[in-house]
């Protein structure tokens, strides 16, 4: 079976925080994000194409093991990465010891959304395990917490060729309807799609 963009679905409840734990609980590092070529190629990618050279308050929602996190840092004045797993949450936190300007949190979205603005928002293989009711909750949230003239860069994992939900199109595609956003970058290629948005002043 060959899936073509737009062929998966939403979950119909958004995966658990306990389905993600047992994840952890198996392996340190579930997807293998911090030695996996396609991902640390992703996430250079994902770093390169930030448009601006400095952001000055970054939020990371998903941040599992801190591999991205990590790679905004030095971009940022301040950053914000949560994850719903207290496992990854540690590992993050180690992962960015040496890095003041770095906050990890736990938090389980859309429900714990930070009370904040952002010039940046990184969100990254997350978007994609939310029910259609708590993407459109979650997406509302970001874009609200986006400042004018921020970036959202969303950047998603493309499933060719199972049968699972895990296809970054769709929901790549309902951020960017969301009003008030204009794409300034998009990248596709065998593993993974990019869009940057910014909101419009
Ligand atoms: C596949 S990893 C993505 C890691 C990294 N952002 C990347 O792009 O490679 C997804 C992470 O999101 C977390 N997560 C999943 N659903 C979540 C939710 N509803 N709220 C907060 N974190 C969630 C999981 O625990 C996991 O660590």
């Amino acid at each position: 079976m060959t899936r073509r963009p737009g062929d998966a679905e939403a979950p119909r409840a958004t995966v658990s925080a306990e389905h993600f734990l047992g994840l952890y609980l198996a392996k340190d590092d579930p997807w293998d994000n911090a030695t996996k070529w396609d991902d640390q190629r992703k996430y250079a990618v994902a770093v390169a194409s930030l448009p601006r050279e400095r952001y000055r308050r970054c939020y990371e929602p998903g941040c599992s093991i801190g591999e991205l996190t990590r790679l905004l840092a030095p971009r940022c004045d301040e950053v914000l990465a949560v994850d719903c797993v207290d496992a990854a949450v540690d590992q993050a936190r180690e992962a960015v010891r040496d890095l003041a300007n770095v906050r990890v949190e736990r938090a389980m979205l859309p429900a714990e959304l930070p009370d904040a603005t952002f010039d940046l928002i990184v969100v990254g293989d997350l978007l994609y395990y939310l029910s259609a009711e708590d993407l459109d909750r979650l997406l509302d949230g970001l874009v609200a917490r986006l400042e004018p003239d921020g970036d959202i860069v969303a950047v998603h994992f493309r499933d060719r060729r199972h049968g699972g939900n895990y296809d970054g199109f769709n929901v790549h595609a309902a951020l960017a309807e969301r009003p008030g956003l204009e794409r300034r970058v998009r990248h596709e290629d065998e593993w993974f799609v990019l869009d940057v948005l910014r909101r419009l002043p």
